[in-house]
């Protein structure tokens, strides 16, 4: 054979020739391989036409297009969930050597084991990519899914199937359901030819290798991840129809033994001081390996004590991640600003020069609060270290004093919202420490908590008004027409408004029958219970329960208006009055001064019952069969949802509790009810179906 070209003697012309020839071969390759599992070249011959291809591509940009066009086949729409049949669970994490020790030391305990009885674990490296399940049937790969929300991922076997480490055959003595688990991930030299490929032909860069391979395994066209460089390690498994071996070691072993790569630096430690060297070497040949890893995993080696340690929410409690200390960069801090979140908090961000922190370009990191500030002493100008770890949002660790310049300025953090330009307060809890958040009291009239908030006004158990979901109140948001909750209902006034040219039903999506069904609902609205109206206020700490108690307290909206309007003073009579109410604390009796208190606020009131009549609560019936009676419900309800029988039980005078205890008069059960109804026997609570509840609140059919 001729010895190919070096590529930067090629001529535009010719490099189309081979680049169209080897495209070709790769394809009846892949084909034979992926598809037809008959491969008639070796891995690393056909490795050798995929670099020459790929090494063309990168010299001659144009040509990638025509490949992916002609190979490319219609996307999918999207994935198919599947259900994993063992969950896919999490590791808990640790960050130093006493914290390998106590984690030693818990698992003893745990099993009832002395501190010198015989004890051994497995240490591995924590391969940073992302984890998949990889289904074998009588030895033939069948399914892969990512691991999702660790009960439901999604299906990629047609993706998995093009990485050449998995086999599609198992090898050796396998058991007739296999489920092996691993890491996929890219190696440190594919994902920088790959990002070269992709500045080149202009696409998206990929922050670091675990993106890269997780946007390559997730691509919806298969052929697309055929032609990313992904690897695969083997460390757990999920279904087993029968166990190949008893320990964690044995079981990666018996992988490899089923043709799967495992990784080599996986060792067997018998004490915390083993693990922990083990821990050391690896992090001293980090660099040299070649891929990305976090941190060390340590599992308990026998797989009968693994089943009797089980799990702790998540995560297993035999097995613990030792993580690498988070990555760090220097960089200058040119600014701070103030971000306003939902809830009116205020979060100051640092702006930085970018600098590169593990591999992603940090521009941003948060400050978290004033206090924060103020403790690293951090100013405007500084030199600041920067870290991040994994997906956390990068934070300033702290000033590099030494390179502080003259003209470094400390930071006055606003006590107005830059929003808004409301107060922003810094609130006392219960115990009178005061909350680290300083927050905008803008409340209603904040645009930056604003279309949260008019979500939230919206919503079901608030004012409930149907066809004003997240969405459509975005949409109106933006178009400046609901701006405040009160512009709600003033929205088909305008609309009607003649001269308006942006009638709201020839905007898409808007026919003249949803415009007309829109305004009869928000009409539908206007007279509310009181509970719903204070409770669509969104003031701070008022969920419905304490929309509920000042509902009943104050019976009307105008007397609590005017109590709280007073109480602004914490030692006023007023105060007093709020904070009286049972199962109202000092918090709450604040928040509720400060929104009432609020100038903003007092207008926008003003204008919503311009529009809205909060009507008091229904009277409490006493008279009821199950008044005073403390109910439970529990599993599916099938006439009525959990909302509505738990207020047509308050309606009757019935409180209705969380959980089954003594207190418990009756625990209404609907199918699928499990611990509750376990307890309800155990106290002999009387327990009903949801027919019988009807029946005996007078509304069975
Ligand atoms: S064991 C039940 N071993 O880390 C425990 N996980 O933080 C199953 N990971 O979701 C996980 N290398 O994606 C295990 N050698 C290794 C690992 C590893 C990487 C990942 C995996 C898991 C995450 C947990």
């Amino acid at each position: 054979m001729k010895k190919p070209l070096p590529i930067d003697q090629l001529t535009p012309l010719e490099a189309r020739a081979e680049h169209d020839r080897l495209a070709e071969d790769v394809a009846a390759h892949d084909l034979r391989y992926h598809q037809q599992d008959a491969p008639i070249i070796s891995d690393a011959d056909y490795d050798a036409l995929r670099r020459r291809l790929e090494a063309i591509e990168v010299a001659f940009p144009e040509l990638r297009a025509l490949v992916t066009q002609k190979v490319g086949a219609a996307p999918s729409e999207k994935f198919a969930k599947v259900q994993h049949a063992v969950p896919m669970l999490s590791l808990g994490n640790v960050f130093d050597d006493g914290e390998v020790e106590d984690f030693v030391g818990r698992v003893r305990r745990f099993l009832g084991l002395s501190a010198t009885a015989p004890l051994a674990f497995t240490a591995e490296p924590k391969i940073d990519g992302l984890s998949c399940s990889l289904r074998y049937v009588r030895g033939e790969f069948v399914q892969a899914a990512t691991r999702g929300d660790g009960f439901e991922g999604e299906d990629v076997t047609a993706n998995v199937r093009t990485i050449h480490e998995v086999p599609h055959r198992l090898s050796g003595r396998f058991p007739d359901v296999c489920e092996v688990r691993g890491e996929i991930y890219m190696r440190h030299a594919d994902f920088a030819a790959l990002n070269e490929r992709q500045a080149a032909a202009g696409d998206k860069l990929f922050a670091n290798p675990r993106n890269a391979a997780a946007g390559s395994l997730r691509q919806l066209d298969a052929k697309i991840t055929a032609q990313r460089p992904l690897h695969f390690f083997a460390y757990a498994w999920g279904e087993m129809s029968t166990m190949p071996a008893e320990t964690q070691f044995e079981m990666v072993q018996a992988f490899k033994a089923f043709g799967f790569p495992v990784n080599p630096r996986t060792v067997l430690c018998r004490s915390a001081q083993e693990m922990i060297d083990h821990y050391r070497a690896i992090e001293a040949e980090r660099a040299k390996l070649g891929y990305d890893i976090d941190g060390v995993v340590y599992k308990v080696d026998d797989l009968a004590l693994q089943a009797r340690l089980g799990f702790v929410s998540r995560s297993p409690r035999w097995a613990v991640a030792h993580k690498f200390p988070a990555e760090q960069a220097t960089t200058a801090l040119r600014d701070i600003e103030i971000q306003v979140g939902r809830t009116g908090a205020l979060t100051p961000v640092a702006k930085l020069e970018p600098v590169t922190v593990g591999g992603v370009v940090v521009s941003n990191a948060t400050l978290h609060n004033e206090d924060e500030i103020a403790r690293k002493d951090i100013r405007i100008g500084d030199t600041v270290v920067v870290q991040r770890a994994g997906d956390v949002i990068p934070q300033i660790v702290r000033v590099v004093e030494e390179k502080r310049s003259a003209d470094a300025r400390a930071y006055q953090f606003p006590h107005h919202c830059p929003a808004c330009g409301s107060v922003a307060v810094r609130e006392i809890d219960e115990k009178g420490e005061v909350d680290a958040v300083r927050r905008c009291t803008g409340g209603l009239i904040c645009p930056a908590q604003a279309v949260e908030r008019i979500k939230h006004f919206c919503s079901r158990n608030a004012m409930d008004i149907e066809g004003l979901g997240d969405k459509q109140v975005e949409f109106f948001f933006e178009k400046g027409m609901v701006k405040t909750p009160s512009d709600i209902f003033t929205l088909q006034q305008r609309d009607e408004a003649p001269g308006n040219l942006q009638r709201l039903r020839n905007f898409e999506g808007f026919g003249e029958t949803s415009v007309r069904n829109l305004f009869a609902a928000i009409d539908a609205r206007r007279i509310i219970p009181l509970n719903r109206f204070i409770f669509a206020l969104g003031i701070r700490h008022v969920g419905e329960t304490n929309a509920k108690r000042l509902a009943r307290h104050f019976g009307s909206f105008e007397a609590l208006r005017r109590v709280a309007a007073q109480a602004g003073d914490a030692q006023s009579e007023a105060r007093a009055e709020i904070n009286g109410i049972s199962g109202i604390g000092d918090v709450v009796a604040e928040a509720v001064a400060d929104f009432f208190c609020e100038a903003h606020n007092e207008r926008e009131l003003d204008l919503l019952l311009a529009a809205v009549e909060p009507q008091a609560l229904e009277e409490v019936k006493t008279d009821s069969p199950v008044a005073g009676k403390t109910v439970v419900f529990t599993g599916a309800l099938e006439r009525l949802t959990r909302d509505e029988a738990k207020a047509q039980a308050e309606r009757l005078g019935a409180k209705v509790a969380g959980s089954v205890s003594k207190k418990t008069d009756l625990v209404v059960a609907g199918p699928g009810a499990g611990s509750k109804l376990a307890k309800a026997a155990e106290l002999g609570i009387e327990v009903i179906s949801e027919d019988d509840w009807l029946q005996r609140i007078g509304e069975g059919a």
